[in-house]
Protein backbone atom coordinates (compact mmCIF):
# COMPACT_ATOMS: atom_id res chain seq x y z
CA UNK A 1 0.00 0.00 0.00
CA UNK A 2 1.26 3.24 -0.77
CA UNK A 3 0.65 6.75 1.46
CA UNK A 4 0.79 10.38 0.42
CA UNK A 5 0.18 13.20 3.04
CA UNK A 6 -1.71 15.75 1.30
CA UNK A 7 -2.48 17.85 4.52
CA UNK A 8 -0.91 17.21 8.42
CA UNK A 9 -2.87 20.06 10.12
CA UNK A 10 -6.15 21.17 11.65
CA UNK A 11 -8.64 23.08 9.96
CA UNK A 12 -7.37 26.04 9.48
CA UNK A 13 -3.90 24.98 8.25
CA UNK A 14 -0.57 26.63 9.38
CA UNK A 15 -0.58 29.67 9.20
CA UNK A 16 -4.12 30.15 9.53
CA UNK A 17 -5.43 33.17 8.27
CA UNK A 18 -6.89 34.80 11.69
CA UNK A 19 -4.10 33.92 13.83
CA UNK A 20 -1.41 35.32 15.71
CA UNK A 21 0.17 32.49 17.96
CA UNK A 22 3.89 32.08 17.92
CA UNK A 23 3.78 29.50 15.21
CA UNK A 24 1.54 31.12 12.98
CA UNK A 25 3.69 34.33 13.09
CA UNK A 26 6.90 32.37 12.42
CA UNK A 27 5.48 30.07 9.88
CA UNK A 28 4.03 33.25 8.15
CA UNK A 29 7.79 35.05 8.17
CA UNK A 30 9.14 31.58 6.44
CA UNK A 31 10.88 30.39 9.57
CA UNK A 32 12.23 26.94 7.92
CA UNK A 33 11.82 25.04 11.50
CA UNK A 34 7.81 25.59 10.83
CA UNK A 35 6.94 24.82 7.40
CA UNK A 36 3.61 25.84 6.11
CA UNK A 37 1.23 23.07 5.93
CA UNK A 38 -2.65 22.22 4.40
CA UNK A 39 -5.53 20.73 6.10
CA UNK A 40 -5.48 17.46 7.19
CA UNK A 41 -6.20 14.27 4.16
CA UNK A 42 -3.87 11.50 3.02
CA UNK A 43 -3.77 9.66 -0.44
CA UNK A 44 -3.90 6.24 -0.17
CA UNK A 45 -2.86 3.49 -3.46
CA UNK A 46 -2.59 -0.06 -3.69
CA UNK A 47 -0.61 0.42 -6.80
CA UNK A 48 0.62 3.82 -6.64
CA UNK A 49 -1.75 3.81 -10.20
CA UNK A 50 -4.74 4.48 -8.58
CA UNK A 51 -5.51 6.49 -5.67
CA UNK A 52 -8.10 7.27 -2.98
CA UNK A 53 -8.41 10.08 -0.77
CA UNK A 54 -9.25 10.42 3.23
CA UNK A 55 -11.46 13.19 3.41
CA UNK A 56 -11.29 16.12 1.21
CA UNK A 57 -10.43 18.90 3.00
CA UNK A 58 -10.51 22.82 1.58
CA UNK A 59 -7.07 22.74 0.42
CA UNK A 60 -7.69 20.08 -1.55
CA UNK A 61 -6.98 22.21 -5.21
CA UNK A 62 -3.68 22.85 -3.56
CA UNK A 63 -2.88 18.99 -2.26
CA UNK A 64 -3.88 17.97 -6.18
CA UNK A 65 -1.60 19.96 -8.13
CA UNK A 66 1.52 19.32 -5.97
CA UNK A 67 0.78 15.62 -6.09
CA UNK A 68 1.37 14.09 -10.07
CA UNK A 69 0.12 11.01 -9.10
CA UNK A 70 -3.55 12.63 -8.72
CA UNK A 71 -3.29 15.24 -12.23
CA UNK A 72 -5.64 13.96 -15.51
CA UNK A 73 -3.99 12.39 -17.82
CA UNK A 74 -2.99 14.59 -20.91
CA UNK A 75 -5.56 15.08 -23.52
CA UNK A 76 -8.52 13.90 -20.37
CA UNK A 77 -10.50 15.25 -17.65
CA UNK A 78 -9.76 11.86 -15.91
CA UNK A 79 -7.96 12.00 -13.11
CA UNK A 80 -7.10 7.96 -11.39
CA UNK A 81 -8.95 8.54 -8.38
CA UNK A 82 -11.36 5.77 -7.19
CA UNK A 83 -13.35 7.47 -3.50
CA UNK A 84 -13.16 9.91 -1.32
CA UNK A 85 -13.87 8.91 1.70
CA UNK A 86 -15.23 10.68 4.62
CA UNK A 87 -14.12 9.95 8.65
CA UNK A 88 -16.83 12.82 9.87
CA UNK A 89 -18.99 15.85 8.47
CA UNK A 90 -16.71 18.02 9.65
CA UNK A 91 -15.85 20.78 7.67
CA UNK A 92 -12.18 20.38 7.01
CA UNK A 93 -12.84 16.82 6.01
CA UNK A 94 -15.55 17.72 3.49
CA UNK A 95 -15.55 21.37 2.45
CA UNK A 96 -12.78 20.24 -0.66
CA UNK A 97 -15.88 18.13 -2.28
CA UNK A 98 -17.44 21.80 -3.20
CA UNK A 99 -13.88 22.10 -4.77
CA UNK A 100 -14.44 19.18 -7.10
CA UNK A 101 -17.79 19.50 -8.13
CA UNK A 102 -17.29 20.13 -11.76
CA UNK A 103 -17.14 16.18 -12.28
CA UNK A 104 -18.24 13.47 -10.44
CA UNK A 105 -15.66 10.97 -11.73
CA UNK A 106 -15.06 9.01 -8.58
CA UNK A 107 -16.86 7.63 -5.39
CA UNK A 108 -17.87 9.25 -2.17
CA UNK A 109 -18.08 7.50 0.37
CA UNK A 110 -19.28 8.33 4.17
CA UNK A 111 -21.63 6.42 7.20
CA UNK A 112 -25.70 7.46 6.38
CA UNK A 113 -25.75 9.87 9.38
CA UNK A 114 -22.55 12.14 7.73
CA UNK A 115 -24.01 12.05 4.13
CA UNK A 116 -27.86 12.75 5.42
CA UNK A 117 -26.30 15.43 7.85
CA UNK A 118 -24.12 17.40 5.47
CA UNK A 119 -27.12 16.58 2.18
CA UNK A 120 -30.24 17.60 4.23
CA UNK A 121 -28.69 20.85 5.82
CA UNK A 122 -26.72 22.06 2.90
CA UNK A 123 -27.69 22.33 -0.31
CA UNK A 124 -24.80 23.32 -2.11
CA UNK A 125 -23.68 19.74 -1.34
CA UNK A 126 -26.62 18.48 -3.01
CA UNK A 127 -25.01 18.68 -6.21
CA UNK A 128 -22.30 15.86 -5.15
CA UNK A 129 -25.76 13.39 -3.84
CA UNK A 130 -25.22 11.50 -7.25
CA UNK A 131 -21.53 10.09 -6.46
CA UNK A 132 -22.45 9.86 -2.89
CA UNK A 133 -22.48 6.23 -1.32
CA UNK A 134 -23.30 5.04 2.22
CA UNK A 135 -21.92 2.35 4.23
CA UNK A 136 -22.19 1.17 8.23
CA UNK A 137 -20.00 1.42 10.59
CA UNK A 138 -18.24 -2.46 10.84
CA UNK A 139 -18.46 -4.08 7.52
CA UNK A 140 -15.76 -4.30 4.87
CA UNK A 141 -16.00 -2.49 1.27
CA UNK A 142 -13.61 -2.07 -1.20
CA UNK A 143 -12.23 1.20 -1.21
CA UNK A 144 -10.67 1.36 -4.86
CA UNK A 145 -11.88 -0.03 -7.92
CA UNK A 146 -9.87 -3.08 -8.04
CA UNK A 147 -11.02 -4.26 -4.97
CA UNK A 148 -6.97 -4.40 -3.62
CA UNK A 149 -7.95 -2.24 -0.42
CA UNK A 150 -10.64 -3.37 1.85
CA UNK A 151 -12.07 -0.52 3.89
CA UNK A 152 -13.73 -0.48 6.94
CA UNK A 153 -15.71 2.22 9.09
CA UNK A 154 -15.30 1.52 13.05
CA UNK A 155 -16.84 4.33 15.24
CA UNK A 156 -14.79 6.60 17.55
CA UNK A 157 -15.52 8.80 20.65
CA UNK A 158 -16.35 12.11 19.25
CA UNK A 159 -18.81 14.89 18.49
CA UNK A 160 -21.40 16.43 16.43
CA UNK A 161 -19.49 19.11 14.54
CA UNK A 162 -19.82 22.61 15.79
CA UNK A 163 -22.11 23.43 12.55
CA UNK A 164 -24.42 20.41 12.87
CA UNK A 165 -25.10 20.94 16.69
CA UNK A 166 -28.38 22.32 15.87
CA UNK A 167 -29.34 20.09 13.25
CA UNK A 168 -28.31 16.57 14.18
CA UNK A 169 -27.90 14.64 17.39
CA UNK A 170 -25.21 12.29 18.59
CA UNK A 171 -24.77 9.28 16.78
CA UNK A 172 -22.47 6.43 16.78
CA UNK A 173 -21.97 7.24 13.46
CA UNK A 174 -20.75 10.55 13.39
CA UNK A 175 -17.53 10.17 14.06
CA UNK A 176 -15.60 7.05 12.31
CA UNK A 177 -12.18 5.99 11.81
CA UNK A 178 -11.02 4.13 9.19
CA UNK A 179 -9.33 0.26 9.05
CA UNK A 180 -7.60 -0.13 5.88
CA UNK A 181 -6.15 -3.76 4.98
CA UNK A 182 -3.92 -4.48 1.65
CA UNK A 183 -5.48 -7.89 0.72
CA UNK A 184 -2.86 -8.88 -1.47
CA UNK A 185 0.21 -7.97 1.27
CA UNK A 186 -2.20 -7.96 4.61
CA UNK A 187 -0.38 -4.80 5.61
CA UNK A 188 -3.06 -2.51 7.97
CA UNK A 189 -3.47 1.26 8.09
CA UNK A 190 -5.78 3.29 10.85
CA UNK A 191 -6.60 6.66 9.78
CA UNK A 192 -8.65 8.23 13.07
CA UNK A 193 -7.89 11.97 12.37
CA UNK A 194 -10.71 12.68 15.10
CA UNK A 195 -10.89 11.10 18.51
CA UNK A 196 -12.16 12.42 21.96
CA UNK A 197 -10.65 9.32 23.80
CA UNK A 198 -8.93 6.19 23.57
CA UNK A 199 -11.40 3.98 24.43
CA UNK A 200 -10.56 -0.14 24.20
CA UNK A 201 -11.97 -0.82 20.71
CA UNK A 202 -10.04 2.17 19.35
CA UNK A 203 -6.83 1.54 20.90
CA UNK A 204 -7.17 -2.21 19.72
CA UNK A 205 -7.79 -1.43 16.42
CA UNK A 206 -4.46 1.04 16.70
CA UNK A 207 -2.76 -1.81 18.03
CA UNK A 208 -3.65 -4.31 15.27
CA UNK A 209 -2.37 -1.46 12.83
CA UNK A 210 0.99 -1.79 10.83
CA UNK A 211 0.80 2.14 10.49
CA UNK A 212 -1.88 4.39 12.59
CA UNK A 213 -2.56 7.94 11.90
CA UNK A 214 -4.19 9.61 15.14
CA UNK A 215 -5.80 12.54 16.07
CA UNK A 216 -3.00 15.35 17.40
CA UNK A 217 -4.83 18.48 17.63
CA UNK A 218 -3.17 19.52 20.80
CA UNK A 219 -0.34 18.72 22.94
CA UNK A 220 -1.90 20.13 26.16
CA UNK A 221 -5.13 19.69 26.95
CA UNK A 222 -5.58 23.44 28.56
CA UNK A 223 -3.53 24.61 25.25
CA UNK A 224 -6.08 26.90 23.49
CA UNK A 225 -6.47 29.03 26.89
CA UNK A 226 -3.06 30.49 26.69
CA UNK A 227 -4.15 31.77 23.52
CA UNK A 228 -7.27 32.53 23.56
CA UNK A 229 -8.96 33.24 27.49
CA UNK A 230 -12.50 31.05 27.99
CA UNK A 231 -11.44 28.65 25.07
CA UNK A 232 -12.95 24.93 25.73
CA UNK A 233 -10.37 22.69 26.41
CA UNK A 234 -9.03 19.84 24.09
CA UNK A 235 -11.50 16.72 25.35
CA UNK A 236 -14.80 19.35 25.36
CA UNK A 237 -13.81 19.98 21.72
CA UNK A 238 -13.58 16.36 20.83
CA UNK A 239 -9.81 15.84 20.66
CA UNK A 240 -7.84 13.56 22.97
CA UNK A 241 -4.32 15.81 23.85
CA UNK A 242 -0.98 14.04 22.87
CA UNK A 243 0.39 14.40 27.01
CA UNK A 244 -1.48 14.20 30.27
CA UNK A 245 -3.75 11.57 31.85
CA UNK A 246 -5.92 11.09 29.08
CA UNK A 247 -3.23 11.72 26.03
CA UNK A 248 -2.38 9.43 23.51
CA UNK A 249 1.38 9.97 23.70
CA UNK A 250 2.10 7.23 26.74
CA UNK A 251 0.13 4.46 24.63
CA UNK A 252 1.39 5.27 21.23
CA UNK A 253 4.90 4.89 22.61
CA UNK A 254 4.42 1.34 23.65
CA UNK A 255 2.76 0.39 19.96
CA UNK A 256 5.68 -1.41 17.53
CA UNK A 257 4.23 0.08 14.38
CA UNK A 258 4.75 3.50 12.12
CA UNK A 259 2.84 6.23 14.17
CA UNK A 260 1.84 9.36 13.12
CA UNK A 261 0.37 12.42 14.52
CA UNK A 262 -2.06 14.17 12.09
CA UNK A 263 -4.84 17.20 12.37
CA UNK A 264 -2.63 18.88 14.62
CA UNK A 265 -3.71 22.79 15.51
CA UNK A 266 -1.73 25.48 14.70
CA UNK A 267 -0.77 26.42 18.19
CA UNK A 268 1.02 22.82 18.81
CA UNK A 269 4.19 22.91 19.64
CA UNK A 270 5.29 19.97 17.88
CA UNK A 271 4.99 21.94 14.64
CA UNK A 272 8.35 23.24 15.56
CA UNK A 273 10.99 21.44 14.49
CA UNK A 274 13.08 23.10 17.00
CA UNK A 275 11.14 22.55 19.97
CA UNK A 276 11.57 19.98 22.67
CA UNK A 277 7.72 19.08 22.40
CA UNK A 278 8.41 17.76 19.10
CA UNK A 279 11.48 15.89 20.10
CA UNK A 280 9.73 13.98 23.08
CA UNK A 281 6.77 13.15 21.28
CA UNK A 282 10.25 11.57 18.69
CA UNK A 283 11.96 9.79 21.21
CA UNK A 284 8.16 7.82 22.24
CA UNK A 285 8.60 6.71 18.31
CA UNK A 286 5.70 8.61 17.17
CA UNK A 287 6.24 10.96 14.22
CA UNK A 288 4.30 13.91 13.33
CA UNK A 289 2.97 13.95 10.15
CA UNK A 290 3.85 16.37 7.20
CA UNK A 291 2.57 17.34 3.54
CA UNK A 292 4.08 15.44 0.87
CA UNK A 293 5.43 12.59 2.76
CA UNK A 294 5.28 9.43 0.75
CA UNK A 295 5.78 6.29 2.04
CA UNK A 296 5.15 2.36 1.51
CA UNK A 297 3.34 0.28 3.69
C1 LIG B 1 -12.52 20.01 14.87
O1 LIG B 1 -11.60 19.30 14.45
O2 LIG B 1 -12.83 20.01 16.07
C2 LIG B 1 -13.27 20.86 13.93
O3 LIG B 1 -12.80 20.70 12.63
C3 LIG B 1 -13.27 22.29 14.36
C4 LIG B 1 -14.01 23.13 13.38
O4 LIG B 1 -15.24 23.08 13.34
O5 LIG B 1 -13.37 23.86 12.62
MN1 LIG C 1 -10.94 19.45 12.47
ZN1 LIG D 1 -1.93 30.07 15.19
Amino acid sequence: MKIRILGSCAGGGLPQWNCGCPNCVRARAGDEDLPTRTQPSIAVSADGTRWSILNAAPDIRHQLADFPGLHPRPGTRDLPLDTILLTSAELDHALGLLILREALCYRIVSTPWVRDTVLESNAAFRLLEPAWSVMPLDRPFPLDGDGRLEARLFPVPGKVPGWAREVAKPHPEMCAALRLTDTGSGARLVYAPGVKSLDDATWAEIQAARCAFVDGTFFTRDELLAHRPGAPDAIAMGHLPITGAEGSLERLASHTGRRFYIHMNNTNPVLDRSSPELDRVQRAGVEVAMDGLEFEL
